[in-house]
C-alpha cells in the first residue's frame, strides 16, 4: 500500500485473523497508527504502528471503555473498520436459539456497540469515517445462512440509515460487502466457494474503497454483479435457482 492514506488513527476490530488482520497490517504499513481489537491478540502482527486493545464486542460497557482507552493513548480515531464477526452454518436438524443469539450479538450488536461508543465522539469533532463488514450474504436469503445472513442484511440497512443521519454531522459511512474470502471463517464450508479471494487482496480492496470514500465497498466485482442481479429476480425464480445451489 503506497498511496498516502487520509487517516492518522484507525481502529480495526476482528483483527486477530482473516480480513481484519490484513486491513490492520496494510494500514500500519502505510503509516497509519492502528488500534486493533479482538478477544485473542493478532498472531504474528508486530509493527510499531500497531497497538492491541483486547475486546469482546458483545460487551457494550467494555466497548465504550476500549474506545476511551484508545483515544487517550493514540488520539482521536479517524477511521473505524469493524470486522469482528462470527459464522455458523445453519442446519434444520440442529436448529438452535443459542446460535441465533450468539451470531446476532457478535455481528449486529457488536457493530452497534462500537458505533454507539465512537459516533458521538466523531460528531463532536465534526469528522470521522465509520465502516463495517456486512456481506454479499446480506443481499438475499441463502441456504445454510439463517444464523448469519440476516445479521448482515441488518448491517447493510443500518449503514443506509446512518449514512443519512450522520453525514450531515461530517461523518463518512461505508459498508463492506465481500464475497468469499479464504479465512478461518470460511474454512468450515463444505461446498465450493466461487470467486474465492485471498485475505490480503480483500484487505487491499477494502482500504482502496474506503480511501475513495465509497459508501458500498463490494468485491469481487463479477460475483457482486451476479448476486445483485439475483436480487432483482421475483421470488419463484429466485427460489428455483437458490434450491439448485443447495443441492450442488
Ligand atoms: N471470509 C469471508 O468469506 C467473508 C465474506 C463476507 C463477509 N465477511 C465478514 O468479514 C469480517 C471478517 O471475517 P473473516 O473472514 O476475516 O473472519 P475471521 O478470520 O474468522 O475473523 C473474525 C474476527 O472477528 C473476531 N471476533 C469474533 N467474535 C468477536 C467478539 N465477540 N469480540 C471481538 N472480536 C470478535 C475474531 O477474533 P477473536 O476470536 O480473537 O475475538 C476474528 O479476529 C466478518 O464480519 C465477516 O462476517 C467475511
Amino acid at each position: 500500500m503506497s498511496a498516502q492514506l487520509p487517516w492518522r488513527v484507525a481502529w480495526v476490530t476482528g483483527a486477530s485473523s482473516g480480513i481484519g488482520l490484513g486491513v490492520a497490517r496494510q494500514l500500519a504499513g502505510a503509516g497509519v497508527k492502528v488500534a486493533v481489537s479482538s478477544r485473542r491478540p493478532p498472531e504474528g502482527l508486530q509493527h510499531p504502528n500497531i497497538t492491541f486493545f483486547p475486546l469482546d464486542v458483545t460487551n457494550e460497557a467494555a466497548v465504550a471503555a476500549c474506545v476511551a482507552e484508545i483515544e487517550a493513548a493514540l488520539g482521536p480515531i479517524d477511521l473505524a473498520v469493524l470486522a469482528a464477526g462470527r459464522y455458523e452454518p445453519f442446519t434444520a436438524e440442529a436448529l438452535s436459539a443459542g446460535w441465533f443469539t450468539a451470531i446476532n450479538a457478535a455481528n449486529y450488536l457488536g457493530v452497534t456497540h462500537c458505533i454507539s461508543a465512537l459516533a458521538p465522539r466523531m460528531i463532536s469533532r465534526g469528522q470521522g469515517h465509520l465502516s463495517w463488514f456486512a456481506s454479499v450474504a446480506g443481499y438475499r436469503g441463502l441456504p445454510k445462512a439463517a444464523y448469519y445472513g440476516p445479521t448482515k442484511a441488518a448491517l447493510i440497512n443500518l449503514a443506509e440509515c446512518l449514512k443519512l443521519d450522520l453525514e450531515p454531522h461530517g461523518l463518512g459511512i461505508s459498508v463492506i460487502n465481500p464475497g468469499f474470502v479464504e479465512t478461518p471463517m470460511t474454512a468450515v464450508n463444505d461446498f465450493s466457494m466461487p470467486f474465492l479471494m485471498k485475505p490480503e487482496a480483500a484487505a487491499a480492496a477494502t482500504i482502496n474503497g474506503l480511501a475513495k470514500g465509497k459508501f458500498e465497498v463490494a468485491y469481487p466485482a463479477p460475483f457482486v454483479l451476479l448476486l445483485k442481479l439475483l436480487r432483482l429476480l421475483p421470488y419463484p425464480l429466485y427460489f428455483a435457482l437458490a434450491r439448485r445451489t443447495r443441492q450442488a
